[in-house]
């Protein structure tokens, strides 16, 4: 194995790559931004959105996004702070997009959980979570909007506790809340962080730092609050689960923030702890074993998502990977494992809100976007090395839901299939035909239902092609795992459909999990898979 040059690991070493997960409205936007502000890749916070534009000012790519107010694509934003070097990732906070949200987490090496201090644990958060928890990845906890009325510390503590399942260990105490809300007390150094105004959270605000001890702390906070925060300190330490960086790392244990993302209260404090806390870029399982990037001098990386026409300046496919060892030089020659050959990659990028800008080199942890010219497809491995590994899938998730799908106007049918097959590669729908039928007769099944509403909405404005939904009941599909079964011999229940995926593989769908019980049971050997490989 070649030596790995000390500039490579360096460059490595000191990358920091996460995914922030929130309900909407937490203030996951927000804490980005605020991110954005002390890494000084942005000079105020505020300047760059307008308050009614507030929620779109870092994610924003596609027009459906402004419209519903929501965030569809995950964008990925890269700055330095504390020398460390930075890469965001935002998973789209909608309910339906799990299965997004399970690709950027597949290329994320911890994440952040930002939480409402007055609402608790959220359904998304619950359903976002779940979702990083089967990647065992370190979760880190910022309890936002401390500036408002908050709910009891230990309350919030141990909803996270119970509703998540996740041990969870303060690093910092908020003292007061509301407009009470005077800053934290950092547990490990034992002092009170007070933070100045931050005049709307427009500029950084200063810290001021006073052993809990000093009586200095008298002329900044008032009695009642400081016996407060003495006696729950005192509670806290008694009771609560010390910091254990090895249940961090895997994911068991939580380490808790309290803040306020609007007026930059707690953001830096947070920050640098996180930073120091969380995990440079992890060793990944490929079907050779791990792939070290402190071992592997090679460049290597995975497609965890692909996407067409983000903009409409640039008419084009875009291919983003997460980089797992080595250096990446621009315009440089990888092998495309599945492909079976070698390909440039092109055009290399790395998006700020929704400017690109091209660049030369990156490292182990970054996350690029390279020109695609539709060769791609999520999960494919590219890497400059002789063993030709393949780093293990992204397994695709079963619809739930379904539509017969057909184009109003038959004269468009070569814009239909290209658009409709085009946003099935990005890996947002999935496709299927019925047998014995042509691509007149397509059925789509989505994740959440929303994508219906996407695709409607992408194949009128990109394609030009109207389309009429008609919704299907069913809401399982299982992949016929046999190689050599009879489908006309085939015995399911009556309201059981039989169709097959773009690469002709069998598949039933179902309207209940009753239907396929009774279905393996009728046939027997059948097996049945609810992912498709
Ligand atoms: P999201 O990305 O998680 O969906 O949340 P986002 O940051 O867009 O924040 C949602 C709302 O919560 C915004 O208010 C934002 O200003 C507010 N917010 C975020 N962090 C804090 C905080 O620490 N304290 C308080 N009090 N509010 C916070 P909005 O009214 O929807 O937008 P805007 O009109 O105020 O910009």
């Amino acid at each position: 194995m070649s030596q790995i040059a000390d500039e490579i690991k360096n460059q490595i070493k000191r990358r920091r790559t996460f995914a922030i997960i929130s309900h909407p409205d937490a203030g996951k936007t927000t804490l980005t931004e605020k991110f954005l502000l002390y890494g000084g890749a942005i000079n105020s916070a505020g300047s760059v959105k307008g308050k009614a534009t507030a929620r779109h000012a870092v994610s924003d790519w596609m027009e459906i996004e402004k419209e519903r107010g929501i965030s569809v694509t995950s964008s990925v934003l890269q700055f330095g702070y504390g020398g460390y070097c930075i890469n965001i990732l935002d998973t789209p906070g909608h309910q339906d997009f799990s299965e997004d949200t399970y690709r950027t987490l597949m290329a994320a090496d911890s994440a952040v959980m930002v939480i409402d201090a007055s609402k608790g644990v959220e359904a998304q958060t619950r359903k976002l979570f779940k979702v990083c928890t089967m990647r065992h990845i370190p979760i880190f906890t910022f309890i936002n909007k401390m500036d408002r009325e908050a709910m009891d510390t230990f309350e919030l503590l141990d909803d996270i506790e119970n509703e998540l399942g996740i041990a969870t260990c303060p690093v910092n105490w908020p003292i007061g809340s509301g407009k009470e809300f005077k800053g934290v007390y950092d547990r490990s150094t034992r002092k009170v962080e007070l933070f100045s105004d931050t005049h709307k959270g427009t500029t950084q605000g200063e810290v001021r730092k006073i052993a809990i001890d000093d009586s200095e702390i008298n002329e900044w906070v008032t009695d009642a609050p400081l016996a407060q925060l003495k006696e729950e300190i005192e509670l806290q330490d008694g009771a609560g689960a010390g910091f254990d960086q090895e249940l961090v790392s895997k994911g068991e244990l939580s380490p808790v923030f309290f803040g306020s993302a609007l007026t930059n209260f707690g953001v830096e404090t947070f920050l640098s702890h996180f930073l120091d806390m969380t995990t440079s870029p992890l060793p990944r399982t490929s079907d050779q074993g791990l792939v070290d990037p402190m071992e592997e001098a090679d460049f290597s990386a995975f497609v965890f998502k692909i996407q067409a026409n983000m903009n409409k300046a640039h008419r084009d496919r875009i291919a983003f990977m997460r980089i797992c060892s080595g250096e990446f030089e621009a315009g440089m020659d990888v092998y495309h494992i599945q492909g079976g050959k070698k390909v440039r990659l092109s055009q290399p990028q790395q998006m700020m809100a929704s400017e690109r800008k091209m660049i030369d080199k990156a490292w182990g942890g970054d996350i690029i976007g390279v020109f695609d010219p539709g060769i791609f497809s999520i999960g494919d491995t590219l890497t400059t090395s002789a063993k030709r590994f393949a780093y293990e899938g992204i397994p695709t998730f079963a619809p739930e839901h379904f539509a017969r799908v057909r184009q109003v106007d038959t004269m468009k049918r070569k814009q239909f299939i290209k658009g409709i097959n085009q946003i099935a590669q990005e890996g947002a729908i999935q496709i299927f035909q019925e047998f014995n039928t042509g691509m007149e007769e397509i059925i789509v099944g989505v994740v959440g239902v929303l994508q219906f509403d996407v695709l409607k909405y992408r194949l009128e404005n990109e394609y030009n092609v109207e389309i009429r939904l008609d919704n299907l009941p069913y809401e399982y599909i299982r992949w016929i795992e046999n190689t050599d079964v009879d489908l006309d011999r085939l015995t399911g229940t009556s309201d059981m459909k039989k169709v097959k995926d773009l690469k002709g593989r069998p598949l039933l769908l179902f309207v209940n999990d009753w239907s396929i019980r009774m279905t393996v049971e009728r046939n027997e050997g059948l097996i049945l898979s609810e992912f498709g490989r």
